[in-house]
Formats: C-alpha cells, sequence, structure tokens
C-alpha cells in the first residue's frame, strides 16, 4: 500500500489535490483558492460535477468557508474484499484510494477542519471532519454548504422531501436546474455528456438526512432542520456522513455499486446469528377491508387467525408470520391515537404465549410489529421492555413502523430524516441487536448503508410500496425504484399479490409481475404479502416461485432496463450455483433477449419460466400467465414477452 504524507513548511491557501480512482479514471478534485474549498469531479476528460462549494456554517461561530489553509496532506490506497451475511452480493470488493487534507484557518483561533476524499472506480465521496481542539468542544450546525454542480439542463429523478408521506413518494423526471424544493436522496441525474450519477449519502448518524435543493448556481445540500431550526448539535470530535456519487455509464451499472456499503464500517460484533426470512401476514386483510388492525368484530389478529396462518406457513413452506395490530392502542382512527400504542399489552382476543408456544411447536418465526405512529417518546419509554418481551416469547424478528407526517420526540414535532429522527432509528437498531432482534422498518429514515455495521437491519420501507395500489401506483414506478430508491439497498416492497382484481384495492399489475419483484426489488425479509388462500387455491403454480426463492444472493447481475421503463436482473443463490431472472415492464408490453452467458460452461440447467400470456395486460387480464419448462446452457438465447404492466420470472437450477 503506497501512502504519502506531505507536511507543507508554510499552509497553502492556494493548492489542488487530485484523488484518482485505482483504475485511473475518476478524479475527485480539492481545489483551495483564495482560502475557499471547493471540488469537482471528471471522468476521462469529461467534468461530470463543476466546481461545487465546501463548507459548514456555525451558530454563534465564523463558518468553515473562508480563510482557510492546507497544512498537511495524506493520501493512501485501500484494497480488500469483504464477506456479506446477507445480502445481494456475497463477497464485495472496496477499493480505493483516499487523500485526507488537514485545514487550519489563516487567522485565529485557527480552528481545523479536515476533509477526508475517497476514489473508487465505481464513484467518489468525500467527508467533513471536524477535530477537538482546544477552542472547541460543542458546535451546532446550522448549514451545509456542500454543491454538486449539474449542468442546469442534465436529467435528474427524484421525490419531494418535507413531505407528509416521508419518503412514500412517485418519481418524476425533472431538468436539474428545476430542483426548487428540496428532494430526498438516492437522486439520479444522467448528465449531458450520458454520465449517469447517483448522489446519496453513506454512514449517516447523529446528523440530519440530506435533501438536495437548488440554490442560485447549483445543487446544495440541504440538511433536514431540527425544530428549532438547526441542521445538528453535536460534540468533538465529529464526523459528517460521506457525501457519495455513483458515476457510472449506463443506468444498470448504477444498481450494481456498492460504494455506499464500502463507506461503511464493518460490524464491530460477530452477527452470525441474524437470518434473513420470508414470512406471510395478517395483513393485506387489513388493506382489503375484511380484517381490522383495532379490536372489534373482525379483528384480525386473534389467537385463531394466528393459529390459521402458522398452519397455513407450514403447508406453504414460509418459515415466519407477521401479525399486525395484536396489541392495545390501536382504537378507531389508529393515526390519531398511535400515542396510546401499548407494546406490552395483547388485546383480550390475542393470547401471544399460546401463538408464540405454537408458532415454536410448527417451527415458525414470529414476525412480531411495533406501529409507534411516530410518537418516539411513547414508544421509547416502552421499548426496552417491549423488545425484552418479544424476546421472551421467542420472537426474533419486529416490523416497525413510524406512520403520521412527523415524529414527536421531546414533545416537539420533528422530522422523521432530522437529526433527532435519526438518532432514534439508531437507538432502536442498536438495542435491537442488544437483544438478538432483527428489524424491518417502515416509515424509516433512508438507507446509507448502516446496515453493513448493523446487520440486524435485515430491510426497510422507505418508498411507496405496494399498500398504495388501488389508485395510488402506475407499472412505472417500480421501472424507477431500481434506478433510485433502491440504490440505497433492500426494500419490503410486500410483494406477491395475487388478488389483483379485488375492488377495494385493484392493482397495476399482471400475477406473473408479483413473483417478478422478489427478484427485481431485494429485501432481507421478504413478505409473501398475499392471505394464504390465494396461495394454495388460485396460484399453487406461481406460489412455487416464492416457495423456492432465495433470500440472499451470491451475486447479482442486470441485464435489461432503461430507467422507468423496464429492469431484468439474474442474481446467482448464496452459496449455490441456481440462478433466478425476474424482470418488469412499465406500461408497454416488451420482448427482452435473455443472453445465458453467466450459466457454467460444459454444466446443464433444469429451468422454469413463469411469464404472461400473449393477451395479458395489467389493466384488463392480468391473471393471463403460462408456465414452461426448459433446459438452458451457457450460451443459450431466450426471448421472453413482458406484458404492459407485467413480467415474468425465471428458475435455473443445475442438475
Ligand atoms: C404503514 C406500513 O407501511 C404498513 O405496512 C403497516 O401495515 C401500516 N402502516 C400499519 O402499521
Ligand atoms: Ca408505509
Amino acid at each position: 500500500m503506497g501512502i504519502l504524507s506531505k507536511l507543507f513548511k508554510k499552509p497553502k491557501t492556494d493548492a489542488v489535490f487530485e484523488t484518482t480512482s485505482p483504475n485511473g479514471r475518476l478524479k475527485i478534485v480539492f481545489v483551495i483558492e483564495h482560502g475557499e474549498m471547493s471540488y469537482y469531479v471528471r471522468k476521462d476528460d469529461k467534468i461530470i460535477v463543476k466546481r461545487s462549494t465546501l463548507g459548514l456554517e456555525l451558530r454563534g461561530e465564523r463558518s468553515f468557508e473562508h480563510g482557510m489553509s492546507v497544512v498537511r496532506a495524506f493520501n493512501r490506497q485501500f484494497d480488500e474484499t469483504w464477506e456479506a451475511y446477507w445480502g445481494e452480493e456475497h463477497y464485495i470488493r472496496n477499493n480505493y484510494s483516499e487523500t485526507v487534507i488537514y485545514l487550519e484557518e489563516v487567522i485565529k483561533p485557527a480552528r481545523l477542519l479536515t476533509l477526508r476524499f475517497r476514489a473508487y472506480d465505481d464513484g467518489v465521496a468525500f467527508r467533513y471532519e471536524i477535530p477537538v481542539q482546544p477552542q472547541m468542544s460543542r458546535l451546532v450546525i446550522t448549514e451545509e454548504l456542500t454543491e454538486f454542480a449539474f449542468n442546469s439542463n442534465d436529467r435528474s429523478w427524484s421525490i419531494p422531501a418535507y413531505q407528509p408521506d416521508r419518503y412514500e413518494y412517485c418519481y418524476t423526471e425533472k431538468p436539474v436546474f428545476d430542483l426548487r424544493d428540496s428532494v430526498h436522496t438516492p437522486m439520479t441525474v444522467l448528465t449531458t455528456d450520458g454520465f449517469y450519477v447517483a448522489v446519496h449519502e453513506a454512514a449517516l448518524y447523529n446528523y440530519g438526512g440530506m435533501t438536495l435543493k437548488m440554490n442560485k448556481r447549483a445543487l446544495q445540500a440541504d440538511i433536514t432542520p431540527l425544530s428549532d431550526g438547526t441542521k445538528a448539535h453535536v460534540s468533538l470530535p465529529f464526523s459528517t456522513p460521506w457525501r457519495m456519487m455513483i458515476v457510472a455509464e449506463n443506468p444498470l451499472d448504477l444498481t450494481t455499486s456498492r460504494l455506499m456499503l464500502n463507506l461503511n464500517p464493518a460490524p464491530r460484533e460477530d452477527f452470525s446469528w441474524v437470518k434473513p426470512i420470508k414470512f406471510l401476514g395478517i395483513w393485506w386483510a387489513m388493506f382489503v377491508g375484511e380484517w381490522t388492525w383495532a379490536l372489534g368484530d373482525r379483528h384480525g389478529a386473534t389467537t385463531e387467525h394466528a393459529k390459521e396462518y402458522i398452519d397455513a406457513c407450514v403447508r406453504l413452506g414460509i418459515s415466519g408470520l407477521l401479525i399486525e395490530g395484536w396489541n392495545d392502542g390501536w382504537e378507531g382512527d389508529w393515526l390519531q391515537n398511535g400515542v396510546n400504542n401499548k407494546f406490552l399489552d395483547p388485546t383480550p382476543d390475542f393470547d401471544l404465549d399460546e401463538v408464540c408456544n405454537y408458532a415454536k411447536e410448527k417451527g415458525v418465526e414470529i414476525v412480531g410489529h411495533h406501529e409507534t405512529v411516530g410518537f418516539v417518546d411513547n414508544y421509547e419509554e416502552q421499548i426496552d421492555n417491549a423488545y425484552k418481551y418479544m424476546r421472551d416469547h421467542g420472537v426474533k424478528y419486529i416490523k416497525s413502523g413510524y406512520a403520521g407526517s412527523r415524529m414527536v420526540i421531546n414533545g416537539q414535532r420533528e422530522y422523521h430524516h432530522s437529526q433527532l429522527g435519526v438518532m432514534h432509528y439508531q437507538y432502536a437498531l442498536e438495542l435491537a441487536a442488544k437483544y438478538g432482534i432483527m428489524l424491518d422498518v417502515h416509515e424509516p429514515i433512508k438507507s446509507t448503508g448502516i446496515e453493513r455495521t448493523w446487520p440486524n437491519l435485515m430491510t426497510r420501507e422507505g418508498a411507496r410500496g405496494q399498500e398504495y395500489e388501488g389508485g395510488g401506483l402506475t407499472p412505472s414506478h417500480t421501472c424507477f425504484l431500481p434506478y433510485t430508491r433502491l440504490l440505497a439497498g433492500g426494500m419490503d416492497y410486500t410483494s406477491g399479490i395475487f388478488d389483483v382484481g379485488n375492488p377495494t384495492k385493484r392493482i397495476a399489475t399482471t400475477v406473473t409481475r408479483q413473483i417478478a419483484y422478489y427478484v427485481t426489488i431485494y429485501s432481507g425479509m421478504q413478505m409473501a404479502a398475499d392471505r394464504p388462500r390465494f396461495y394454495e387455491e388460485n396460484f399453487p403454480d406461481l406460489f412455487e416461485f416464492i416457495r423456492n426463492l432465495p433470500t440472499s444472493w451470491e451475486r447479482t447481475l442486470p441485464l435489461v432496463g432503461e430507467i422507468g421503463k423496464s429492469y431484468v436482473v439474474a442474481r446467482q443463490a448464496w452459496n449455490s450455483q441456481d440462478w433466478y431472472v425476474g424482470g418488469v415492464t412499465n406500461e408497454d408490453g416488451r420482448r427482452v433477449m435473455l443472453n445465458f452467458d453467466f450459466l457454467e460452461e460444459g454444466s446443464s440447467y433444469k429451468a422454469k419460466l413463469y411469464r404472461d400470456s400473449d393477451d395479458a395486460h395489467y389493466r384488463d387480464n392480468q391473471l393471463g400467465h403460462v408456465v414452461e419448462e426448459k433446459v438452458l446452457r451457457r450460451g443459450d438465447k431466450l426471448e421472453v414477452y413482458m406484458a404492459p404492466g407485467g413480467g415474468f420470472a425465471l428458475e435455473i437450477h443445475k442438475y
């Protein structure tokens, strides 16, 4: 490993420092000019991000903005391959060049700031670090001055920030200059030179989530404020999250970048107890109005229903069962009344001991449920005992929820993605790890790759999921997700609804597309979201795919795709030679040519293709599908048709 360290005799107020990716093609360049800090990004001879300002504004102190000088710079190369506990890739290469720039103010009190830059072959990143220093021990950050200067005509895909439904919005395409209102990350840009760039952050701890907004000349980091209007209260030493940009030459290469995970440290403890799972749920019946969350005649979470569903898990070969609405407090309009939610008190018609004993006897894992409705104060009073209570009942998985447009923390209304929100999610995650609990967080803080460090964070929602069907979704939505939200990791989309024509919630899908989602949308906890009878009685043929589906992948290989139009991906099962392929299209029908170059030379594979029938359509022929058996070898080609709003799934087993 080459190490280069330079201590300058005279601090530099004008200088340029390049950090170059291992393959030499991508550069992030730090420029200090008359004491002002900026950076730009280039690939080969093309500028990807133009000169962009760096800096932090502080309360009651001069900002880190002007009058800076470089006193020392340090460069090193790093290369490792690490093994994941679960996920989309078993072994991940982490290979970068890093430059650390030590800065000092020119005038007294000569405060210190460090900037750390990294260049990978698939992207760049940087962060601010404020070391311990005599003049300061605590700081209030009021603004981050970080810019991402794209050309104003570059195209972008994003969802709006600061909205009542958090991250649960549809993606829209806009020229960058149109982003006058803040948008969430990951935000994807297509530059006029044809590069695909995803701007996001990694390792978000103890700080507000970053949104992006146009200032007069560039997109600027707009850190989610606290209710007092400031951005973060921190003590030193402090590091901001990484500001990262994946840089790719086509949209599919964005999806295979592991930059976000690589920017997070390895876990400090052993997490080999963590295990991905598939689960059914006492759940969709509530969405279609058959059952209710709240106590009453049609209450879903009864002891009897739970036992019936546990039996269904056994028959269907699904190892987990989620039970929602089991606890006291879900009275009437639960969005209003969530402040009453009690996490240690089952409803009178639900016997948790009996249900858990029955599940244990049958070898089924219970996925417990904590709907906080965002009342964090109420939840934090109970959370330690509530986790313990679940663990005492043998429950190792919990789905949590934070419905509501704001959180209530310390009696104040705070954004979910503010520093206090981030701190709550982190507290819950670390406590869960202590109790050996794995989490599926709904209405979460977005993923910034902390699941590398905390692998008990199995999945999140954090995007518009299938619960919005019945009017709130079009087929293109799940063709945007792979190139935007899913760049930040797994999502509990709640796939596998076969009751697609239900008048209460009609779904813009063909039935085949529902199983394709299990491959196109990764999740460490995969829900088979419909009621068991739709699997056992209506579509046992399609259900077979869900039953066979692995929950972790050795390797992920996207095959075909365009943002908002289609996505086809092949995934190799963890520690296996079997492959699964899934494809989805938007409102347009589409034929795709699959090329089986990824299969092993000389081997034969038994394959099963689940596809839309030629006359299938997400509006008026949702059920039309065909299941065909095939024999495949390396080098074979296969043309597959996806109906409008449809898709396909393919399982490939080595003989
Ligand atoms: C919204 C979640 O996304 C959904 O999965 C859950 O059932 C409801 N909140 C109730 O907690
Ligand atoms: Ca939700």
